[in-house]
Parts: C-alpha cells; sequence; structure tokens
C-alpha cells in the first residue's frame, strides 16, 4: 500500500470564511457563527531533493529559505504567514520537514475581511502535514495556524478562522463556541435570501494595532470584573446586568467594550435559534443590531461601511447587514432577496463610488468544505512553473 512518505506532490484547496453573528467575540471565549466559502486558495506543494523552499504567489511574488536553518521574522509581511506555520510544524514534528516548493493562486481576495490569511496559514500547514506525512491532528494545525499569525505576524487573532477554514462543511455554519471549541453545524437555510458581500476596497493600516488594542481592553475589562467575581474565565460569560452593576469600576471606554462583548455573545446565541426555528427576517435584525455595537460601542467600523449597511435599511429586500471580520475596512455582509441581489449590487456601487470614489467588489457566496486535499501521488501531474499552468483535478 502506499504510504504518505511515498507522495512527492499535493494540491490543497483553502477557503476564506464568513461570519454571520459574532463579532470579536472569538478571543473573549464566546459563540460565533461562521462557515467555509467556496472562494479559495489553491496551494500546489511539491517535495525537492534539498533543504531550499520556494515559496510563489500569484500578486506578492517569491521568496526562498532553508529548512534547516532557524526561521526569522520577515519585513515582508505576507511571508509571515507561511514562515510562522512551517516553524510551528517543525517544532511539532521535530524537523521531519525537508525541502519543497509551494504554488499559491485561487480567487480569494486579500483584505476583504474574508480570511484570506487563515485560509493560507491553514493550506500551508494541512499541506505540508500530508506531504511529510507529520501525523498531526487537525486541533494542533489549527493552534499552529493561529500562533504563527501571533507570533510571525503580530496579529492576536483568536480562533474563528483557523478552526473554520479546516473544519467548516458544505452548506453547514459552525455555531463555535470559542472556549471550548465545542461546536454545533447548523444547516444554512436563508431560503430566498442570498448571503452578498460588499467588499469596500478600504483596508487601513490601524486595522493589525486597533485590532490588538481591543484584545488588551477586554483583557483589562476581564480583570476589572474578576476582582470582584473571579469565577468568571471569559468576559463573554459575564451577564450584561453583572457588568452594568460595576458601571463606576470601568473606565467608559472599557465599559462599552464589555457591554458590546456580553451583548454580542448572547445576540449569536439567539441568532442560531432563529435560525434553526427559521425566523430568517429576526434573524437579519439582529445582524444590523451587532453591527450598531461594533460600530458605536465597539468603535471598530469606518464610515464606509456604516455608510454601506445604512444604505440598506432604505430596502426592504434586504432583512440583514453589518460590518464583518476584524473592521477598519473589509467588508459587509448581507441577507438580500434573490430578486433584488443585482439591482442591490447595482445601486451599491453606484452611491459607494459617488460618495467615496472607491469601487466596491460584491461577492455572492456559497458555504463550502473546508480546506481539502484536492490530490496527491508519486508522479500524478507535472511540475508547473506558471500558475497559469496548474492544472488542478475537479476544479
Ligand atoms: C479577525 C480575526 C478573528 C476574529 C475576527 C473578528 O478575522 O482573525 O479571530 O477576531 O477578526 O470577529
Amino acid at each position: 500500500m502506499k504510504s504518505n512518505k511515498d507522495i512527492e506532490q499535493i494540491i490543497i484547496k483553502s477557503p476564506g470564511r464568513i461570519n454571520l453573528i459574532g463579532e470579536h467575540i472569538d478571543y473573549n471565549g464566546g459563540n460565533v457563527l461562521p462557515g467555509s466559502i467556496k472562494h479559495k486558495l489553491t496551494l500546489k506543494f511539491y517535495k525537492t531533493n534539498n533543504n531550499q523552499c520556494t515559496i510563489s504567489s500569484e500578486g506578492y511574488g517569491s521568496f526562498k529559505f532553508d529548512i534547516k536553518q532557524p526561521l526569522k521574522i520577515s519585513s515582508n509581511q505576507w511571508e509571515n504567514y507561511i514562515l510562522g506555520v512551517v516553524d510551528g510544524l517543525n517544532k511539532k514534528a521535530l524537523n521531519e520537514l525537508n525541502g519543497f516548493d509551494c504554488i499559491i493562486s485561487g480567487d480569494l481576495p486579500i483584505g476583504a475581511g474574508i480570511a484570506s490569511s487563515a485560509a493560507l496559514e491553514c493550506g500551508v500547514a494541512k499541506g505540508l502535514n500530508e506531504l511529510f506525512d507529520l501525523n498531526i491532528n487537525d486541533e494542533d494545525l489549527i493552534d499552529i495556524s493561529c500562533k504563527a499569525e501571533h507570533n510571525f505576524v503580530n496579529n492576536k487573532c483568536g480562533v474563528m478562522d483557523q478552526f473554520t477554514v479546516i473544519k467548516g462543511q458544505e452548506k453547514k455554519l459552525l455555531l463555535l463556541n470559542c472556549a471550548t471549541l465545542e461546536h454545533k453545524l447548523l444547516s444554512v437555510n436563508f431560503k430566498n435570501y442570498k448571503i452578498v458581500l460588499l467588499n469596500s476596497n478600504v483596508n487601513h493600516n490601524l486595522a493589525t494595532s486597533e485590532y490588538n488594542i481591543r484584545r488588551e481592553e477586554c483583557e483589562q475589562a476581564l480583570k476589572i470584573i474578576q476582582d470582584q467575581y473571579p469565577e468568571y474565565n471569559f468576559l463573554a460569560d459575564v451577564p450584561e446586568a453583572v457588568i452594568k452593576s460595576l458601571k463606576e469600576k470601568f473606565p467608559k471606554k472599557l465599559f462599552q467594550r464589555a457591554i458590546y462583548v456580553s451583548q454580542e455573545n448572547a445576540r449569536t446565541l439567539k441568532a442560531a435559534s432563529l435560525l434553526e426555528e427559521d425566523k430568517i427576517v429576526d434573524f437579519g435584525s439582529l445582524m444590523y443590531q451587532s453591527h450598531k455595537g461594533l460600530s458605536e460601542k465597539y468603535q471598530v467600523s469606518v464610515p464606509e461601511l456604516d455608510f454601506l449597511v445604512d444604505l440598506t435599511k432604505g430596502f426592504p429586500q434586504v432583512i440583514g447587514s453589518r460590518l464583518m471580520g476584524g473592521g477598519f475596512g473589509g467588508s459587509t455582509i448581507n441577507l438580500v432577496d434573490e430578486t433584488f441581489v443585482k439591482e442591490f449590487i447595482n445601486i451599491a456601487s453606484v452611491e459607494f463610488k459617488n460618495k467615496f470614489n472607491i469601487n466596491l467588489t460584491p461577492l455572492v457566496v456559497d458555504i463550502s468544505n473546508g480546506v481539502e486535499v484536492i490530490n496527491s501521488g508519486l508522479n500524478g501531474f507535472a511540475k508547473h512553473n506558471s500558475f497559469e499552468d496548474v492544472n488542478i483535478p475537479g476544479n
């Protein structure tokens, strides 16, 4: 029987993710409702006969490193997503990795708030795990991918993106408890409503630093609560009433952050029940509430995203809209009547261009499988040097 050790090359498809509700909740130990999407990165890996690794990406160029030398953080940020994962795998698998080449292409927009970075990290983690038969389980691959982002990229992300990219399933949303990683698969049944993303193409430099600041603020807020109530381990678990009872102990900003987190966690659980009860319109109202909280209390929105959400309020065919992902740019997620999708996209594009002079990029998404090994083999396909050449079976 052929063992993975004989495999010389492998193709991985690694998806982006959406999140219906539960934003900035994962690192607070609460519940989120994401799903992996059909837009994916394609990563093609080959073993080499030496210790050299070459990574090539459509759009980002290429770089090289020696797999047997200690890996250092690069000044070129996108390289860190890969270097961080390779470093984590090397430590976990005690240097069982050898030289490899990797060619990255795909149709996943970067900076759109749909977790292209997690797709890259998890795609590399899964691909090298298979190629070198490392036997690392999915939970550890998720952990290695998150730590790559913390330690090499310096973005102190939660677990939602990496978990979804690895564990996502076609036509299912994951109701994920980020403290325990327990999760439930919910059928995506938005009836006649489509999930439409509007990418603002705004990408503020502050995104990473402000993200890390939000995380620190939540840690400070939790400490204030724990002084009185040491039984709470996560901010998302603290009921709103408890936070309100301690109002005078908080600086105003921290109070707002804590209230948002408590409310958003409760909203996510409510939203999941509404989805199960087929109450889609009520589900959509919670998305609007989520955006209001993100914009006013958590302060991670920008005028461009507020504009896009406000615009939808004039259309009864749109039942829910909010910013998605870390904020400070990226996309809004909208539930739009299928008969109105085209018109909605046209109107939003024109109004957005008039207001900000920026072209919107719309994306209608379907929920698809998490990371997949598409093909592997001894000599299953020839080595290609250009992205156009990459022939993906079943693509
Ligand atoms: C980014 C992070 C996630 C999560 C979201 C906000 O996508 O990578 O961990 O915190 O922002 O919900």
